[in-house]
């Protein structure tokens, strides 16, 4: 993959048909049938990931949506929290990765890789002092990700998926 022709893009709110889709797209992909039952996936995406929901969150000035683009084509995507918008209250300046999501096909190509690139980049330009996250604590592959990228575990969160009580694993990287 030529590292050239990747591109991040800010989300506008024109975009929100285009975020929702992809952004049902991934998170169904990466955590339905067989990690999930039907009956979960489908209540969160209804919950989460509907239209009203995710234009609210674009136009929430606290959060910042990316679409990650190669040869202009969208193979993935990114949402930042920062202030109130975080989802977990942790002490210090901080800002949040809520969603960090490449399309199946373009996995393992460096793509996750630059679109964390891109956080940092972020991140050091608003000062803050660490980035961090929650992730599925049976989401190895992600948890292997960002390992290898500098983020160490720091607790464990609650998280409802419907009806399935599951545990978040919650890393960061301090600057
Ligand atoms: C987790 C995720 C965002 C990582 O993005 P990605 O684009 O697959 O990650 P990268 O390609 O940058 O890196 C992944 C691996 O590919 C390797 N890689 C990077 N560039 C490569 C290239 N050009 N050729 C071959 N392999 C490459 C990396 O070394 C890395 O391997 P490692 O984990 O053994 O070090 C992505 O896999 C994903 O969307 N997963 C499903 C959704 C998900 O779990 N999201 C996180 C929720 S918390």
């Amino acid at each position: 993959m030529e590292s050239q022709e990747l591109k991040i893009v800010k989300v506008r709110p024109e975009d929100n048909h285009t975020l929702l889709e992809i952004g049902r797209q991934t998170f169904y992909d990466a955590f339905g049938s067989p990690h999930n039952t039907e009956e979960n996936i489908h209540y969160y995406l209804s919950q989460k990931f509907t239209l009203e929901k995710i234009t609210n969150e674009i136009l929430n000035p606290e959060s910042q949506f990316f679409f990650a683009l190669y040869k202009d084509k969208i193979v993935g995507y990114l949402k930042l929290n920062s202030g109130s918008a975080q989802t977990e209250f942790i002490k210090g300046n901080s800002i949040e990765i809520e969603r960090i999501y490449v399309i199946n096909i373009y996995q393992g190509k460096g793509i996750g890789k630059y679109l964390l690139d891109n956080v940092i980049r972020i991140a050091k330009e608003k000062t803050v002092a660490f980035i961090w996250l929650g992730v599925w604590e049976k989401n190895k592959s992600a948890i292997n990700f960002y390992q290898q990228n500098g983020f160490k575990i720091f607790d464990k969160h609650r998280f409802m998926l419907g009806s399935d009580k599951q545990t978040d694993i919650m890393m960061r990287l301090d600057f």
